[in-house]
């Protein structure tokens, strides 16, 4: 290959013996047998086995004995057969390379390695100790495989995305506030001072602009920033694999997306994957699941029960649909929650907004005495009948219920649901792939605290055909349906999108709608309007979160294992310890001064303080 290698550590076969070769890598180990000291010398490929022989050469092996794990070095030597007597078999059917090894001639050492912080070889469950030495975590074999996995997958898409007549076109990454629903990340403007600009959230109104613009097929492998709270599945900087395109309808987008991510499928696990993908609508999600990203591998469906407690004398149940809510239920299959269970799916209950979470553990489905629960004495034998037979319910089976408003019992339901599969470990070996979509979802949402419709998506997006009218007419309301889908994946959201506004009247309507006056709406997209103004066509995308299909795909239980220099989950690099403060000098060029509250500034002192100390 050059003058540092001649192979790589994962090329070299019996067909090689009697080569003189040069190799570089990483020591992976090193193994001393009694003077014989046999090196794992590892590079991206993988392994290749040194030895070096003390009665040839004792200095060379005395040296190579004493390297420390994870040094670079350069061997030369020459390809030999390993010993394979009818005693003794050295050679290893785990390793591509495992029937040769090189018997070294020379060493150079490159870069020696001092003792590392932790080993590589094992697991470590300190994150924050493996984000602090990210570049030795990459050095994992696993990490490798998703980096290189992740490559793959974005190949596969940009590759597809290409064929299929899309241009892949950059748009600014300081740009201006686009509402996707997340806090933005603010950049001060030293050449206007006081002016800000805003990291994207997504590249949602320059993707819109581009066909504006005529591209009529746009992608971008984009980068997102949003200040959010972060969970295991969501990063303040991510990455979209993002799309657009003119003159199409959302089967157009359908048909692409399922052909993109049945090629991944092939291309990254070798599976094929059936399409067109099911479907199903956001009020059939929320009804049977309670989620608008249902997990669908296992039952546990949720069921109206409204009409068996209609005239109940428990009042919990009846009170609720007497006040135009229901009474849903969800039948745990073959579960006998322990007491702490219990407490902690009515906590689940609760955060999502239940007051209680009546439940009712089955022993014996015929003996009233064996339904312990304590709402049973409240209910009479003719609801027991009705239920037993509605749930299906048999011996050992759990009830969970949910009284109050539609989309609130449900949702109760929906978490209960998950935390039940979790508990009972259901999915543990399940290797399904369930892909599908959730369309039609509503256009706005209600927000309670400030009185005011949101948008469910962002507001870019269109209503169905049948309520273009009614948004026009200003006769607002959530029955108002977007057309609009999301692509789920075992339980996870990939990827959404929709059809967007195109006309400057229908789009003024939705920021109207939405509350916003006319000088927010010039403020804030007068560009957009104007633009709308010029011949717009008519358009629509989506975007897929490009680490969440690689986490899934690469089975792992975080993105941030798929992202080679993720934030920890208080949005920090430990790495290079960013965020940190600025030099005054810098503030001063872009006129900020920064004001904590006193508790807060004492709070960070005393931190500081006390990481010098223990530093
Ligand atoms: P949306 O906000 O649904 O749509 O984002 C699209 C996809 O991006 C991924 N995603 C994230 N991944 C990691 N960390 C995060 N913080 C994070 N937030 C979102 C998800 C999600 O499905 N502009 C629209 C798309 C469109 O309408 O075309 C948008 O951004 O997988
Ligand atoms: P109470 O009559 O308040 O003692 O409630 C009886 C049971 O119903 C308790 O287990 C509560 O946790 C539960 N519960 C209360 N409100 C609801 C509700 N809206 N939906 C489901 N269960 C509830």
């Amino acid at each position: 290959m050059n003058s540092y290698r001649t192979h790589n550590c994962n090329e070299l076969r019996p067909a090689n013996i009697d080569q003189s070769v040069t190799l570089s890598g990483w020591v992976d180990t090193v193994r001393d047998h009694g003077g014989v000291i046999f090196i794992d010398l590892r590079d991206r490929e993988g392994i290749t086995q040194v030895v070096f022989h003390p009665e040839n050469k004792a200095e060379l092996a005395a040296t190579a004995g004493d390297l420390r794990v994870e040094s670079v070095i350069q061997i030369k030597g020459k390809v030999v057969a390993r010993l394979q007597t009818a005693d003794i078999d050295a050679t290893n059917a785990d390793l591509a390379t495992g029937a040769i090894e090189i018997e070294a001639s020379e060493l150079n050492i490159l870069n020696p390695a001092t003792i590392l912080p932790f080993q590589l070889d094992r697991p470590l469950s300190n994150e924050d100790l493996r984000l602090k030495y990210r570049y030795l975590d990459l050095r994992r074999a696993n990490m490798q495989r998703n980096m290189i996995l992740r490559h793959r997958i974005t190949k596969t898409m940009r590759d597809y995305l290409d064929e299929q007549g899309f241009l892949e076109i950059e748009t600014p990454i300081l740009s201006k506030s686009t509402p996707e629903g997340a806090r933005d990340f603010l950049v001060p403007s030293r050449l206007t001072p006081g002016s800000f600009y805003a990291l994207p959230q997504a590249p949602q109104q320059y993707k819109q602009l581009l066909m504006v613009a005529g591209m009529e097929k746009y992608f971008q492998v984009a980068r997102c920033f949003r200040d959010e709270d972060l969970r295991a599945d969501r990063q303040p900087e991510f990455t979209q694999i993002d799309l657009e395109a003119s003159f199409v309808t959302a089967e157009d987008i359908y048909n692409w997306i399922e052909q993109l991510l049945q090629r991944v499928f092939k291309e990254a696990t070798g599976r094929d994957v059936v399409a067109p993908f099911p479907r199903m609508t956001w009020h059939e999600a929320m009804e049977q699941y309670g989620s608008d990203k249902p997990e669908r591998r296992f039952g546990f469906k949720i069921n109206d029960c409204s009409d068996v407690f209609e005239k109940s004398d428990f009042r919990v149940f009846s009170g609720a649909i007497a006040n135009g809510g229901v009474v849903k239920a969800i039948n745990a299959k073959n579960f006998s929650p322990t007491v702490g269970q219990i407490d902690s799916l009515t906590k689940t209950a609760v955060e999502a907004g239940a007051k209680g979470l009546a439940y009712i553990k089955v022993r014996d489905v015929n003996d009233r005495s064996g339904w312990k629960s304590p709402i049973t004495k409240r209910l009479s034998d003719e609801e027991i009948q009705a239920l037993t037979e509605k749930l299906d319910i048999e011996s050992g089976d759990c009830i969970f219920f949910a009284a109050g408003p539609w989309e609130e019992a449900c949702t109760i339901l929906g978490r209960v649901r998950l935390e039940c599969a979790s508990f009972m470990e259901i999915l543990k070996d399940n290797t399904e792939v369930d892909l599908f979509w959730v369309n039609r979802f509503p256009l706005f949402g209600w927000d309670a605290e400030e009185e005011r419709y949101c948008a469910v998506h962002h507001p870019f997006t269109r209503p169905v055909p049948e309520d273009v009218e009614k948004l026009l007419k200003g006769d607002i309301s959530t029955d108002i349906c977007a057309e609009a889908y999301d692509i789920i994946l075992n339980g996870n959201e990939l990827g959404g999108g929709s059809i967007r506004i195109h006309e400057k009247d229908l789009q003024d309507a939705t920021f109207r709608a939405l509350g916003l006056d006319n000088t927010t709406i010039e403020e804030q997209f007068g560009h957009l309007l104007s633009a709308f103004s010029f011949g717009a066509p008519p358009h629509g995308g989506l975007a897929l979160g490009l680490d969440r299909v690689v986490m899934l795909i690469a089975g792992c239980e975080s993105i941030r294992e798929v992202i080679a220099f993720p934030k920890n989950n208080r949005g920090a690099d430990l790495m290079s310890e960013s965020p940190a403060a600025a030099e005054p000098n810098q503030l001063r060029d872009i006129h900020i001064a920064v004001k904590l509250p006193e508790k807060l500034r004492l709070k960070q002192e005393a931190e500081k303080a006390a990481t010098q100390q223990q530093a």
